[in-house]
């Protein structure tokens, strides 16, 4: 059914973009969406919680649904196709099939998640598939996920354009992410430090080394009280691989983790 219809506007000379989400829309996705409306014909926006990239069973659980909600968002938009598959449709039987791009995937989320980026390409490369979009668009706040997409497209030759879109953040700094909504207001204040600490690294940076840039942030997330640092590493923003000196690559960037209370926070700053 989605794909007739697709491949009806594809004859007719219609680009399409392909937006993947797991749903619980917020204006980070909505940038998304409005970024392919302005740059194809039809914007397909997928709504579907991945069961595969998902290593901690409670996070699945947990993780929020607001199916009616996000279509009313969508179709404010701009979008014009909401596609909201059941996993039977997505998963009709067991997906074996692995994804393995090391060492792009094996650190940072690859490390602490096992098994999620093996998900996370199983379930877009199975929408890319389906959609056959001519491009298809991802956030940065995700930077190793984008960063993976962007091999196996190359290496699967998906013929396609990878648009990677700024971090969206409140007002007051926070990363716009689906979980924020798990935060209590109390843990939403403290979260808050996480986006600070890195934003105040970008001027500590200035005259320090990588490596008291890095302790900078390690410490600042350690003395608040209600965060427990996961990981912070600076890595080279191609390869992913963590760097020891600002003059070791080309663009860098600071990729961090943090539980806030039990939920699962990222965000990430460039340095250069
Ligand atoms: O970034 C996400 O929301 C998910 O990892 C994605 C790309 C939609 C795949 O499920």
């Amino acid at each position: 059914m989605l794909q007739a219809e697709l491949s009806a506007l594809k004859a007719a000379g219609k680009q399409v973009g392909l937006v993947p989400t797991m749903g619980a829309l917020h204006a980070g996705h909505v940038s998304l969406v409005e970024r392919s409306v302005a740059e194809n014909d039809v914007t397909v926006v997928s709504i579907f919680v991945n069961p595969t990239q998902f290593n901690d069973k409670n996070d699945l659980i947990k993780y929020p649904r607001t199916l009616e909600a996000d279509c009313s968002l969508l179709e404010k938009a701009g979008a014009t196709i909401a596609f909201a598959p059941s996993v039977e449709e997505i998963y009709p039987e067991p997906d074996t099939r692995t994804f393995s791009y090391a060492p792009l995937d094996t650190v940072m989320e690859g490390a602490f998640r096992p098994g999620h980026f093996n998900g996370v390409c199983q379930i877009v490369s199975k929408l890319f598939d389906m959609v056959k979009p001519h491009r298809a668009y991802f956030g940065e706040k995700d930077f190793q996920q984008l960063a993976v997409i962007r091999e196996m497209v190359h290496q699967m030759e998906f013929p396609l354009e990878v648009v990677g879109c700024p971090i969206v953040r409140e007002a007051d700094g926070l990363a716009m992410s689906s979980r924020n909504t798990r935060l209590s207001s109390e843990e939403r204040t403290t979260a808050l430090n996480i986006s600070r600490t890195l934003f105040e690294s970008l001027e500590y940076a200035k005259k320090h080394t990588l490596g008291e840039t890095k302790s900078y942030v390690e410490q600042g997330i350690a003395a608040v009280d209600g965060l427990r640092l996961e990981y912070y590493e600076v890595v080279d923003a191609r390869t992913m691989q963590p760097v020891n000196a600002w003059d070791e690559a080309e663009g860098i960037v600071g990729c961090i983790t943090v539980f806030c209370g039990d939920v699962r926070l990222i965000d990430n700053i460039r340095y250069k």
